[in-house]
């Protein structure tokens, strides 16, 4: 176990520079989606990764009956058409795993896996969450970002567990 700090600046880079691996498993479906959005904070005295969600995505209905998520990180040469077909493709049409040849590999603290060809892990257990609408938003963003009603659901997971491979 490592401190979810250690690898934070790696973490926003491969978010804003191809993405990293959301995954969820609830009512006994298990789905990746590829994030490129996302932060690592403090809430409640916890460290916590908050995950944006949009409201259309298969990982939003099950997030919603889910306690737990997990984020795999790749290195910056790892993992790209696994990362391009994830944020791609709807879990309700395919198995994302099957096709791309990706491990569920066991999660160390939570009940939901992580992609074993990943290099960084978190598993974090979700604390609270915050559909975003438009009273509390900038118009700018509101009009250029939810023009179809498409909001993100803010998903807050503390870290239980943080590690690489
Ligand atoms: C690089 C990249 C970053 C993405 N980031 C997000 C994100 O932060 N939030 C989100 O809701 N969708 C994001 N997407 C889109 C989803 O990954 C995509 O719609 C996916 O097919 C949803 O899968 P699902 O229906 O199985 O949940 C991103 C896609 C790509 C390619």
């Amino acid at each position: 176990m490592i401190s979810f700090e250690e690898h934070a600046q790696h973490t926003l880079e491969r978010l804003n520079h191809g993405g990293a691996l959301l995954t969820v498993r609830s009512n006994g479906s298990l789905n990746t989606m590829t994030i490129g959005w996302g932060s690592l904070s403090i809430y409640w005295g916890r460290p916590v990764f908050i995950a944006p969600v949009r409201l259309s995505r298969h990982t939003h209905f099950l997030l919603e009956q889910a306690e737990s998520f997990t984020v795999t990180v790749p290195r910056a040469d790892e993992l790209r058409d696994a990362l391009a077909y994830c944020g791609s493709h709807s879990g309700r049409n395919v198995d994302k795993f099957a096709v791309c040849g990706l491990t569920a590999q066991p999660g160390r603290a939570v009940d939901c896996p992580v992609v074993g060809e990943g290099w960084l892990h978190y598993e974090c257990v979700i604390r609270g969450k915050f559909t975003l609408s438009a009273p509390a938003l900038d118009p700018v963003i509101d009009q250029s970002v939810y023009d179809d009603g498409d909001y993100h659901t803010l998903y807050f997971g503390e870290i239980v567990a943080c590690y690489t491979r």
